[in-house]
């Protein structure tokens, strides 16, 4: 598989056009890891802006000729807008530091993630697309960013109280008691996806497929037909879990370690390429693990995976009631972007659903407990129903 590589140049010595790099003796270690079909993105750090694309065509070379930058490698320039850098850092995963960005910027060439390059090289690339000619106003581009970075939920009221959905690119915990509502919310959200095209892929611990996609049905969903299309994939955990044989075409081998639900997780995302992942849920998971220690970097693992292949996803996970964990394991809030606490709770004699976002990264939003259904067409929050009650009367 090539790499993919950020090379930091000076105005004055870069050629969008040109068809090779130059570098000082120092980075000779470094080129010689570059290899024929790896990408290379340029930065120019005097503009602050990204502005070239290439593809190496050739081993490094050594210039003689070139008493500045002898160490050549050469490339085929793609034709790009150049972008400025502050458009991206906040969702680039190899910047780290979000405030001292340009500390990053400091070497000359290094490797970065996949993900990283696609999401500059898609920036870069002229596509013809109004809002992205060239000397084409920042303004509309913007307002563009701005809707794609939202994952709308399709939930009818939550999008109202989330600006438009989750932020893409961003792994949310959505916890409550047993029968809250988090299945269905999953289930919501990834139909929704494949309605505009994100492919998904749900990662079932507990519940049966089969089961799965009944349940779905009585909402008019049709998980089977976007399965026949290869737009989603339900990988079964729950056969396996309980040792029965399972006729799931996506199955989990059993005994599964954290080694191989990663790399599951990552083909399929990349065999159907995948923008929106459910893993539900994530107790489930933490029995098969010998110690806690071992759940928790198994869930930054995870996460961390869901981060940098661009998905935008949602891990369940259950609500311990009494200890003031949100979470079973106490530690997923802290690496969720998000968190959506759901409740029943008891009004005289009826049971009602609340819910309540609890965090939510880019967001701005109110603190408030709001009361939500389970319609014939999924959930629906009524964001203008604020609930209060009596912790006594919580039922789960
Ligand atoms: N078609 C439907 N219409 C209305 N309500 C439904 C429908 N299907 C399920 N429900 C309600 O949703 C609840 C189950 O929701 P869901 O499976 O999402 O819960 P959960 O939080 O995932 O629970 P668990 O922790 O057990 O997995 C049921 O208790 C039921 O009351
Ligand atoms: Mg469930």
């Amino acid at each position: 598989m090539g790499k993919y590589w950020f090379y930091v140049a000076e105005a004055e010595n870069f050629d969008p056009k040109g068809k090779s790099l130059g570098f000082k003796d120092r980075w000779k270690d470094t080129l010689t890891k570059i290899k024929e079909k790896d990408e290379i993105v340029t930065y120019i750090s005097k503009k602050s802006e990204f502005a070239g694309l290439g593809v190496v065509t050739g081993a490094y070379n050594f210039d003689r000729s070139d008493k500045n930058l002898p160490h050549k490698i050469s490339i085929k320039s793609l034709e790009v807008d150049p972008v400025p850098a502050k458009e991206l850092i906040p969702r680039l995963s190899f910047i780290t530091n979000k405030d001292r960005w340009y500390v990053h910027f400091n070497k000359s060439i290094y490797e970065i993630p996949k993900a990283d390059f696609q999401m500059i090289r898609d920036e870069l690339l002229v596509d013809g697309d109004l809002t992205r000619r060239p000397g084409g106003e920042w303004k509309s581009k913007k307002l563009k960013e701005e809707l794609s970075r939202r994952a709308p939920t399709g939930i009818k009221g939550l999008d109202e109280i989330l600006e438009g959905g989750f932020p893409s690119n961003s792994s949310i915990l959505v916890t409550g008691g047993p029968g809250a509502g988090k299945t269905i919310l999953c289930l919501h959200f990834l139909i929704k996806g494949l309605e505009i095209g994100e492919n998904g892929v749900f990662i079932s611990m507990d519940e049966r497929p089969d089961d799965l996609r009944k349940e779905a049905l009585k909402f008019g969903w049709d998980l089977s037909k976007y399965e026949g299309e290869g737009k989603l994939v339900i990988v079964d955990v729950s056969y396996p879990r309980s040792g029965l044989p399972s006729k799931e075409r996506y199955q989990m081998e059993m005994p599964f370690t954290l080694d191989t639900v990663v790399r599951k997780v990552y083909e399929i995302i990349s065999e159907i390429n995948a923008r929106r992942v459910i893993i539900d849920s994530l107790p489930a998971f933490g029995l098969h693990f010998d110690s806690e220690a071992e759940v928790r970097i198994a869930i930054h693992r995870l996460n961390n995976l869901l981060l940098s292949s661009n998905c935008t996803s949602i891990i369940t996970s259950e609500m311990t009631g009494g200890t003031g964990l949100i979470s079973r394991f106490g530690v997923e809030e802290f690496i969720s972007r998000g968190i959506i606490l759901m409740e029943m709770y008891r009004e005289k004699k009826e049971f009602k659903r609340a819910l309540t976002v609890l965090k939510m990264r880019e967001t701005n939003y109110e603190l408030r407990r709001v009361g939500f259904r389970i319609g014939k067409e999924g959930i629906e929050v009524q964001p203008q129903k604020v609930v209060f009650y009596d912790e006594a009367y919580r039922f789960i």
